[in-house]
């Protein structure tokens, strides 16, 4: 991830924007909530080792297990849509026209036919490529006079979403790839999903990141470390993203998101309580639902973390707002807070305590809501709380390292997850709506 940055002066870089064609607006319909899907890095990283390790080795076998999984488990039907190939999957040359291929060994059927085998499941492709002489892992990388060639490649092959990686360039190679590449993928007609890890590379914050450019051009983007198996980690970059709010919270909206990395739910490193924290949080800053985890051996607790529905619900909030840290309490309390449509919000408390449960004392009007009665929704605890007045003292117990999640909405409003029907009828909505946005992309005229 950490690629060679030169020391260009800054000036000069913003000065060579201008010198750019122009960027055509990513506002193409696509990726209008945070995208939800599954992806090979965290868990599989970089096994290429299918003679030793054939069930976990990068190969298409790998990937047709996992949109199996996605389209028979429960997955799809809640969104998760996206079946993401990362580093590792190219051939080391490319072919003689000069195109990327995959690892014949690993990919004996190519990415065409692993495309419509991921379609022929209801379900979307996407790939990974990086600009810069070669990948984080050494392979075969898209350097400027490459991007067109790749992108029209991608197109070729039906891929839907591609991750864009920065390792092995530096940074005017940056600020040309990623625009051109944006262009370069607008131009082959086929809707792809843009993800760009641009700004790892050049430091995460303005001015040395553009996040208004970066939404013109990108649906999501990388802003910070890679996420690793652990609590620590996990902390780590939600401690840089709420540090930051100021600077990331305003850059997202429909069609832009800032992505903190991919869900880790499920693995090795999360313990209930955390993996909770993990979807809560996940779902209050509205990033991209991306898992990295064997769902062929998925434990039931981990899965219906990454099933709850209500939370599944307020990340994929049609709003688009991302949500903010209100507090950070001695008592190493945090509350966290973001806005749904119909006045509605979620509402999260984390405790970074590593004692006991803690018995949190506040009231609805002490975080910032309007006087009134409200009607609460307990997301993990699958419960509705009494209807609450704002000044009404209310106590929360939180578990060390866990979350409350609150789904909040105003006394009058019916109906809610309270409901029995209601988060049925929000999926089926939110299929609907995808199938609608699959129509409009004339996505089904190439399949
Ligand atoms: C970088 C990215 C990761 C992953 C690896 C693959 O580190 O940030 O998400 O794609 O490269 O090599």
């Amino acid at each position: 991830m950490i690629g060679s940055t030169v020391p260009v002066s800054l000036l000069f870089l913003l000065s060579l924007l201008f010198l750019l064609p122009r960027v055509q607006s990513n506002d193409n319909g696509l990726a209008r909530t945070p995208p939800m899907g599954w992806m090979a890095w965290e868990r599989f990283r970089c096994d290429t080792d299918c003679k030793d390790d054939p069930q976990n080795c990068i190969s298409e076998a790998l990937f047709r297990d996992m949109a199996d999984r996605l389209a028979e488990d429960g997955w799809r039907e809640l969104g998760y849509e996206y079946v993401i190939i990362d580093d590792c999957w190219m051939s080391k040359a490319r072919d003689p026209e000069g195109r990327l291929q995959p690892d014949p060994d690993r990919f004996p059927s190519g990415i065409r036919r692993l495309a419509d085998y991921v379609h022929s499941r209801g379900l979307k492709l996407g790939i990974y490529a990086d600009m810069g002489r070669y990948t984080c892992m050494g392979f075969p990388g898209t350097t400027l006079d490459r991007i067109r060639t790749d992108a029209q490649t991608f197109a070729d092959w039906g891929v839907d979403y591609l991750k864009f990686d920065g390792c092995n360039s530096n940074a005017l190679e940056q600020l040309l790839g990623y625009p051109l590449m944006s262009k370069a993928l607008n131009a082959t007609g086929r809707p792809m999903v843009f993800s760009c890890s641009w700004p790892v590379y050049v430091g995460s914050l303005p001015p040395e990141v553009n996040y208004t450019l970066l939404g013109e051009i990108c649906h999501l983007w990388r802003n910070y470390y890679d996420i690793q198996d652990s609590w620590d980690s996990l902390q780590f970059i939600l401690d840089w993203f709420f540090t930051h709010q100021d600077f990331i919270q305003p850059a997202a909206g429909p069609g832009r998101w800032n992505d903190p990395d991919m869900l880790i739910i499920g693995n090795f490193g999360l313990s209930l309580d955390q993996s909770r924290a993990q979807m809560a949080l996940w779902s209050i800053m509205a990033a991209p639902l991306i898992m990295s985890t064997d769902l062929r051996q998925l434990d039931n607790a981990a899965r219906a973390v990454l099933q709850n529905k209500v939370a599944i619900n307020i990340n994929q909030d049609p709003l688009g707002v991302q949500g903010r840290r209100l507090l950070q309490e001695k008592s190493k309390i945090e509350v966290y807070w973001r806005p749904l449509v119909d006045s509605c919000s979620a509402v999260v408390f984390l405790s970074r305590r590593s004692d006991m449960p803690y018995i949190y004392h506040t009231s609805l009007s002490k975080l910032g809501f309007d006087k009134g009665s409200y009607q609460v929704y307990d997301v993990f605890g699958g419960s509705r709380l009494k209807p609450l007045n704002s000044t009404e003292p209310i106590r929360v117990s939180i578990n060390p390292s866990g979350v409350v999640m609150w789904y909040i909405a105003p006394a009058n409003r019916n109906p809610g997850p309270w409901d029995r029907d209601w988060v049925q009828n929000q999926v089926q909505k939110q299929v609907q709506n995808r199938i609608q946005n699959w129509d409009r992309s004339g996505l089904h005229t190439l399949l």
